[in-house]
């Protein structure tokens, strides 16, 4: 396992990018829209892992309602899994709250499903399957 990348809220996606490429030199950006998620996600590879900015497409994207809750910042932690349905399974045992039990698609071909901050400390966590 290790950690795919840290997912924060914002606002304005071309704003935040322009902060971000302010921090890191000549960063890599990929840039996506996720219908499922209600969000437009800029990638910005950072050595091996990636900041994940996210912004809201929708009043009712859960990303809209976060940043009115609780203002713009760290949302989420992206960590990879080898086989997300056996983690699914595993976790869901254990007793953990897995918030879509089946896995959706993420940005970049990824399958994704969420832990819910109750069963994690209070950090939303992220679990992703690469694409093959
Ligand atoms: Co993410």
């Amino acid at each position: 396992m290790k950690i795919d990348h840290i997912g924060i809220a914002v606002k304005n996606l071309q704003d935040a990018l322009n902060q971000y490429e302010k921090i890191l030199d000549k960063p890599t950006v990929q840039i996506e829209e996720v219908p499922s998620e209600k969000v437009r996600v800029a990638m910005i590879a950072v050595g091996e892992t990636r900041i994940e900015l996210l912004e809201p497409l929708s009043e009712d994207s859960t990303i809209a309602k976060f940043i009115t809750e609780r203002g713009e910042g760290v949302h989420h932690i992206g960590l990879t899994v080898e086989d997300i349905k056996s983690s699914i399974a595993k976790l869901s045992e254990a007793g953990l709250r897995v918030i879509y039990p089946e896995p959706r698609l993420g940005s970049h071909g990824k399958t994704i499903t969420f832990l819910h901050p109750k069963s994690t400390k209070g950090v939303l966590i992220e679990l992703c399957q690469l694409p093959k």
